[in-house]
């Protein structure tokens, strides 16, 4: 198992960020979410160094899709990154721990009405419009409110890029964005001369998730560096800011080869630069929105081993106390996680299982092929990389109760979500 951010072994046991797993477990139970806060810090700070937001006033904007509480979001803010949100429950969540709004950048392709008008009244900084719907929404409530709202529009630039495959079709079958090669861009900015409460900053594109690949960053940046000159010659607007997405991938297991944030950022500058330098335009302010590759790594899951099945000559299913209800990535899109035993750091890995959760649902696999040392019920099992989309995505499924979750830093630990209770899981049912 690779040893993340501030992860070391004393005595054979697991500390993250100074702080012993064992101690956290005896304190907070499993299973728990432990978050490396120095590791978070220490992402951002990459980002913002190597994507010159100081000087090129570029910007970054963690993805909140990823993992949002209200500490999550004072540290995002006192790291000076800006915020994606995709929904009005991540835009509260940003209002309550008091996140700038003027830093907010408002996601989602279905915005309801009641979304549009929250954001608008929190003052949020740019509004990345998806569709015609939204933009009549947005110029009806901004005209009654007498108030103008920046926007960029999110475009379909025709690349797809899933980890290991990158595809450039041209495609027009998704249900984000504008399409380029229908004219639904060109439509939708001409809509703009009668829209007098709206006003387009920038272009948006996200062209994919856990991307290894730079190549597909690179044609990403000529479409949208070449649809700002032909805006600016088609209908005289300045384009000033050009938001690149999030996507950028990390490391889950040995199989993963991430680039590192220091390589991607230069990379996407220095061809920025280019791109903008052969086709004589000014280059915009960059904006780029990772959010796993910020959390994930500083994410780990803590478990309780509980019944170890042993099926000779065809498999060992340990069981932990939770499963598909805290990280429900396995299921849903056969991720690869690494796994250990923090007790038995020192302990040699003899064994071959499979990791099971609690659900009542055979694909409730954590691990199909785990290596694990000599283990016995009662170890705590620790999942790493866990950081990104799990608690986001967490469930309730059978049940359970959401876990707890801790930021570990510097020896300290500080609980930042309760674990939810059984009179929590059924708080909003009625009789
Ligand atoms: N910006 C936009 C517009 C996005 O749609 C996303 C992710 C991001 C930024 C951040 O992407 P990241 O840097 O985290 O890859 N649940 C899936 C991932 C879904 C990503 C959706 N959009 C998973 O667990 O792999």
């Amino acid at each position: 198992m690779k040893l993340h951010g501030n992860m070391s072994i004393r005595n054979n046991t697991l500390y993250i960020g100074g702080v012993s797993c064992t101690e956290l477990v005896n304190k907070y139970s499993t299973p728990l979410y432990v978050f490396d806060e120095g590791l978070i810090r220490e992402n951002c700070r990459k980002y913002n160094k190597y994507f010159k937001v100081e000087e090129n006033k570029n910007k970054v904007a963690y993805a909140g899709k990823a993992f949002l509480t209200l500490y999550m979001c004072k540290i995002i803010k006192e790291e000076n990154l800006c915020l994606d949100v995709v929904s009005g429950g991540e835009l509260y969540t940003a209002h309550k721990a008091g996140f700038p709004m003027e830093n907010v950048l408002f996601h989602g392709n279905n915005k309801t009405i009641d979304e549009i008008n929250m954001g608008i009244e929190l003052g949020v900084g740019r509004f990345v419009v998806d569709n015609f719907y939204e933009l009549d929404i947005i110029e009806d409530i901004c005209k009654k409110r007498n108030k103008v709202q920046e926007i960029y529009f999110r475009i379909t630039p025709g690349i797809e890029a899933h980890t290991h495959d990158y595809i450039k079709t041209g495609q027009i079958d998704s249900k984000f964005g504008f399409v380029l090669i229908n004219g639904d861009l060109y439509e939708a900015i001409e809509k703009l001369y009668k829209y007098k409460n709206i006003k387009l900053v920038g272009l948006h594109a996200h062209i994919g998730s856990q991307i290894f690949d730079i190549e597909p960053y690179m044609d990403e940046v000529d479409i949208m560096m070449d649809l700002v000159k032909e805006i600016k010659i088609k209908y005289n607007i300045d384009l000033k800011e050009i938001d690149l997405g999030g996507g950028i991938g990390v490391y889950y297991t040995k199989e993963d080869n991430p680039k590192s944030i220091q390589d991607f950022c230069e990379a996407i500058i220095k061809r920025a630069e280019q791109k903008c330098k052969k086709i004589g335009i000014k280059v915009p302010k960059l904006i780029i929105e990772p959010g796993r590759s910020i959390s994930a790594n500083a994410g780990s899951t803590l478990y309780t081993i509980g019944s170890i099945k042993d099926i000779k000559d065809v498999r060992t299913y340990v069981s932990v106390d939770g499963g598909m209800t805290d990280n429900i990535r396995p299921s849903l899109y056969k991720a690869g996680y690494e796994c250990s035993v923090v007790n038995k750091m020192k302990y040699e890995k003899v064994n071959k299982v499979t990791v099971a959760g609690k659900c009542c649902e055979s694909g409730d696999i954590l691990i199909t092929h785990a290596n694990v040392m000599d283990i016995e019920s009662g170890d705590i099992l620790i999942t790493t990389s866990t950081g990104a989309y799990g608690y986001s995505m967490a469930s309730n499924y059978n049940k359970i109760p959401k876990p707890a979750v801790v930021m570990v830093s510097n020896g300290n630990h500080r609980l930042i979500c309760k674990r939810q209770n059984y009179e929590e899981v059924i708080n909003l049912e009625l009789i």
